[in-house]
Parts: C-alpha cells; sequence; structure tokens
C-alpha cells in the first residue's frame, strides 16, 4: 500500500520554499558506485518520487537525460517551474508503475520518498526498468541526527529538536514503523543484488 500525503498546491509551495537538497557528497557517492557497477556513459537517471525536484536538479549534470516524477501534479508545476534545464523532463505517475521500458535506466533513485511508497512493488518496478548492472539509489534523513550551528548552543538545540520529535512521534503514521532507519534498513536487506552499499552520512 502506497500513502499519498504531499500533494496539494500549498504543500507543494512549501516544498519549494524549505527542503533541503540532498548534498553533493552524498551524490557523488551514488554516481560512483554507479560508475563501479556500470561504468559510463550516463545515460538516463529516474527520480521518483521527486516533490518540487531540488534532488532531480542535481542529477542533471551528470546524465545525458533525467526525468523526475512524482504522482502530484501540484508538485511537479512547481519543480518545471524551479529548473528549466533541457535535459529534465517530468512525467506524473505512481512509483509503482513507471512509465518507461524495461532495462532502459541507468539510474533510479528515491529521496526521502520511497518509505511512502508501496515499497515490495516499486522494488519490482525499479528493478524491471533498470539496466543490466544499472542502480538504485535509495536516499533519506533521519531525525536521529546532531545539530549544530556555528560555535553556539549545540546542547540546547539538540535538547530542542529531541522535544520536539518526541511530541510529534504519537502522530506519526503508521506505514512509516517507529523508525526511520530500521525502514531502510530492512528494505536494504531484502533486496537481494549481490553488489549492494549501506552507508551513513554524517
Ligand atoms: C517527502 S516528498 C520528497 C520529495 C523530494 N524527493 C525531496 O527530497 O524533496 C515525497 C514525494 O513523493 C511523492 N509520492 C508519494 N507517494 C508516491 C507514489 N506512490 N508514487 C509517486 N510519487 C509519490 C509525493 O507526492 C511527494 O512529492
Amino acid at each position: 500500500m502506497a500513502y499519498r500525503l504531499f500533494e496539494g498546491k500549498k504543500h507543494a509551495a512549501l516544498y519549494l520554499k524549505y527542503r533541503v537538497s540532498p548534498s553533493d557528497h552524498l551524490i557523488q557517492q551514488v554516481l560512483g558506485f554507479l560508475e563501479k557497477q556500470k561504468g559510463r556513459p550516463f545515460e538516463l537517471a529516474v527520480d521518483v518520487g521527486c516533490g518540487s525536484g531540488q534532488g532531480t536538479l542535481l542529477l542533471a549534470k551528470h546524465f545525458a537525460s533525467v526525468v523526475g516524477t512524482d504522482v502530484s501534479p501540484a508538485q511537479l508545476e512547481l519543480a518545471l517551474q524551479h529548473a528549466q534545464q533541457a535535459n529534465i523532463t517530468y512525467r506524473e505517475c505512481v512509483a509503482e508503475e513507471l512509465p518507461f521500458a524495461d532495462s532502459s535506466v541507468d539510474l533510479v533513485t528515491a529521496m526521502t520518498a520511497f518509505h511512502w511508497f508501496d515499497r515490495p512493488r516499486f522494488l519490482q518496478e525499479a528493478h524491471r526498468v533498470l539496466k543490466p548492472r544499472g542502480c538504485l539509489a535509495l536516499l533519506s534523513y533521519t531525525m536521529d541526527i546532531e545539530l549544530s550551528y556555528r560555535d553556539c548552543c549545540a546542547h540546547t538545540l539538540n535538547q530542542v529538536s529531541q522535544e520536539f520529535y518526541a511530541a510529534l512521534k504519537p502522530y506519526r503514521n503508521p506505514h512509516l514503523g517507529p523508525s526511520s532507519i530500521d525502514l531502510y534498513r530492512a528494505a536494504y536487506e531484502s533486496i537481494p543484488y549481490p553488489d549492494k552499499e549501506w552507508s551513513v552520512c554524517g
């Protein structure tokens, strides 16, 4: 079962304004893995659940073409306004039925989105569209992090953040279970590819 929560226009506008992009370092790690597995050229990347497209944009300079897909027309509309690079296009579709031919995609990414999908169906679909030795990258962040701000107040900052997330915890969507890192770890362990890499960045 998939969960659809981020589709409205207001939500999409907040995404475009506040969403944190994945770091270049993380994208480089993914590309390094792809290079090792499949080698170049990097022709087609598909960013599934692309939202307002911050992550999709980071892929564009490394691939001949990049397609951002999302179930939400409002998110895709903002993604298109935000980034109009000639090699990026967007498609409205569900993650579990991707509009790509078998064995046609070099890299499939899902950035902070996989946990909302029907996970087993998405994994099968990603497998179908990937070229032999193509790669799937499931990226996300969790709140088990240490915050810092310049030289100041790390202790207070972390205390406030922990209180904030503890207060929200009872409202956590049951589709996610109690821990995001456990959810991703279980997905990672379920994936039967012989070559895979688990990485936690600080
Ligand atoms: C948490 S947002 C992440 C957006 C973006 N990747 C980012 O990192 O900012 C999840 C996105 O996945 C989309 N989404 C959720 N379930 C989906 C599904 N089953 N198929 C396609 N898109 C889905 C939502 O519309 C939303 O834009």
